[in-house]
Order: C-alpha cells, then sequence, then structure tokens
C-alpha cells in the first residue's frame, strides 16, 4: 500500500435502499445494496418503515461490503455518506453512523449530495467506459428528481431544468400502479414495453417552458385513458398491458429527449450523460444510442448496478472530493432538501 491506495467507505441510505461500498481510488471494490421489499404492499416508500429497515440493515452491510472488498476497517481512509437530498428519517440513519463511525477509526469524514453522485457516478473505473469529458449535460432522471444539468467540472454543476411536480421514475411508477403492477413498477413497465407496440395508444406530451419538465399531466390523461376504457371492457388493461406499456414508455421517453435535445441545441454541448434509477429503461437508452448514430452526440449511459440507488456512487463522490481536501465536520446536519451546486 502506498499514499496513491486510497479506500472509501461509502455508505448511502436517502431512500428505501440501504447501500454500503468500498472503493479503492475509482474502482468499486464492493457495492452492496438491500432492497427494502417492505414497501411494496404499500405502492410507496412509507417513510417511517424505510428508517426503521436502514437501522436494521446498516451494520450488517457495511460488514459485507468490508468482507467482500477484503479490507480491514482500520485500512480505510475515510468514509463518504449520502448528506441529502431524501428522507430525513432515512438519511439521519446513515448520517449518524458515518459520523460515529469516522470518530471511531479517526479517519475523515466526507459529506456527498446523492443528486451529485448519480452524476459522478460516470467516473467510476469500469470495464470498456470512458469518462464524459467537461463539460457536458447530465440528465438525473430518477424516482425523486428530473433535471437536467450543465457539469462543468467535479463540483461546478448547474442545473438548467428540472420537473415542475412529479419526478420522472414516478410517473413510471403511478402509470404502474393504475396498471395494477406492483411498486416500483418502473422496470415492469420496461418488461412489459419491449415485448408491445409503442404505437397503439398516444398520449399527450406537456407543453412546458424552457428546458423544465412537467409528469402529471400524463398520469391523469392515462388514469382517464384506462377508466374509459376498461368500462367498455373490464379485460381491456390484461389483454393490452405489453402495448398500453410500450406506448406510455414511448411518450415517456419522447417528453425526457424532446428536452434534451433543446438542452443540446441551447448549450451547443453535445455531450450527454444519463445518471438515475430510470437510467436503466430500455427506451431511453435506445434514445440515447439513436442520437449518436444520427446526431453526432457522445452519450454515456453508467452499467445497470450504478443508475439505481447504490453506494459505490458516494464513493467516487467522497474519492473526488478527498483528492480535493473537501472534508466534513461532525457538525454537518443530514438535509432534505439539499440542491446540486449548493
Ligand atoms: O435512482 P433511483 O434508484 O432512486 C431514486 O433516487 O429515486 O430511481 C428509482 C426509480 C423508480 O421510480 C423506478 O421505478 C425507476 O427508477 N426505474 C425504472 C427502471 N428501473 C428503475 N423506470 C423505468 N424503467 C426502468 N427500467
Ligand atoms: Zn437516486
Amino acid at each position: 500500500m502506498n499514499s496513491s491506495d486510497i479506500f472509501i467507505l461509502a455508505i448511502e441510505s436517502s431512500c428505501d435502499d440501504t447501500a454500503a461500498a468500498i472503493l479503492h481510488n475509482r474502482k468499486a471494490l464492493s457495492n452492496i445494496v438491500a432492497t427494502q421489499q417492505i414497501h411494496q404492499v404499500y405502492g410507496g416508500v412509507v417513510p417511517e418503515l424505510a428508517s426503521r429497515a436502514h437501522q436494521q440493515n446498516i451494520v450488517p452491510l457495511v460488514h459485507r461490503a468490508l468482507d467482500v472488498a477484503n479490507i480491514d476497517k482500520k485500512q480505510l481512509s475515510a468514509i463518504a455518506f449520502t448528506r441529502g437530498p431524501g428522507l430525513l428519517g432515512s438519511l439521519l440513519v446513515g448520517t449518524s453512523f458515518a459520523k460515529s463511525l469516522s470518530m471511531g477509526l479517526e479517519i475523515p469524514l466526507i459529506e456527498v449530495n446523492h443528486m451529485e453522485a448519480h452524476i459522478l457516478s460516470h467516473f467510476l473505473e469500469t470495464e470498456g467506459s470512458t469518462v464524459p469529458v467537461f463539460p457536458f449535460l447530465a440528465m438525473t432522471i430518477s424516482g425523486g428528481h428530473t433535471q437536467i444539468v450543465l457539469v462543468r467540472g467535479y463540483f461546478e454543476m448547474e442545473v438548467l431544468g428540472e420537473t415542475l411536480d412529479d419526478a420522472v421514475g414516478e410517473a413510471f411508477d403511478k402509470s404502474a400502479k393504475l396498471l395494477g403492477l406492483p411498486y416500483p413498477g418502473g422496470p415492469l413497465i420496461d418488461v412489459h414495453a419491449q415485448q408491445g407496440d409503442p404505437d397503439r395508444f398516444a398520449f399527450p406530451i406537456p407543453k412546458v417552458g424552457g428546458l423544465d419538465f412537467s409528469f402529471s399531466g400524463l398520469k391523469t390523461s392515462i388514469l382517464y385513458f384506462l377508466q374509459r376504457e376498461t368500462a367498455a371492457d373490464p379485460e381491456f388493461v390484461e389483454r393490452e398491458k405489453n402495448d398500453i406499456c410500450a406506448s406510455i414508455q414511448k411518450t415517456i421517453v419522447e417528453i425526457l429527449m424532446r428536452k434534451l435535445k433543446k438542452a443540446v441545441l441551447e448549450t451547443g454541448i453535445d455531450r450527454v450523460a444519463l445518471a438515475g434509477g430510470v437510467a436503466a429503461n430500455s427506451g431511453i437508452r435506445k434514445a440515447l444510442q439513436k442520437a449518436e448514430s444520427d446526431w453526432g452526440w457522445t452519450a454515456h449511459i453508467p452499467p445497470f448496478e450504478y443508475c439505481t440507488d447504490n453506494a459505490a456512487m458516494i464513493g467516487i463522490a467522497g474519492y473526488l472530493k478527498y483528492l480535493d481536501g473537501r472534508f466534513t465536520d461532525l457538525g454537518t446536519p443530514a438535509t432534505a432538501r439539499y440542491t446540486i451546486g449548493s
């Protein structure tokens, strides 16, 4: 081991996934996620149950991350944790744990913005991928956020546009709920969509100014559409599920791609990176690949395991901050509303 060997323990607990990872410099040696199943029966995340599950998960998860990485906690250089944004009760579990362990081990503490971390996941060392060149545009698409971000540097990010109501992941999940699919329904819509006809049904594209998004109107139009069709034919959803999902997915991808294209035209930057759970969606991934071949964009799409909530992304953000000497004192609070660039 020499001074260039940095080992970071990263902890993520902002929503309903408890996650821990060990990084050796830019490479994740382990990346463990415990997804909380308890919320499925409620059709959405129940904050009180989420924080309780984080408390149960966090200690065994950190042990497992150390075991898989084959690292002793005495080798750690620093601990990175998600400060926000997210559910306060959930954030507090990771934040308190990280603070206690950093005191116990007498190593530095590094706070990380969850949304910045989604973007910085592109700088993890992974096989076959190239890191984005600054400046680039990042589209963060998750269950909590939908933003287009101008990324000038690791710690220099500016939000150019964002959703005015629901996040895109919520649009997927709420549509799925209307179709009777379990939570989180986004990945299931994707599975059905891949077997359906995207041109079968048409849903409206909202008219929103600038680079902002809106998804609440889509949910309402799907609700009315389903009410109308099932009144005439109670079997409609069961029989047409694939085509309905394909049509919904096509509309959501179209909404995202129109704004992204506008952002590319306005900024003159055609290097585009996807981040967040919805970046796992096959429709948006294909649309970006097509933009590369049709319009000459350079697209960066993270591997699946780094798209949805994970701790490796907190680790890479922590590592980059470590190199820059951006440490955190023990008084730093968990912050439910923590905007990019603040
Ligand atoms: O980033 P993430 O794991 O958690 C948040 O920070 O929100 O994103 C979770 C969201 C959920 O809404 C989930 O339904 C959606 O990402 N999602 C997908 C897919 N995989 C995950 N949505 C559509 N297609 C997918 N393949
Ligand atoms: Zn996330």
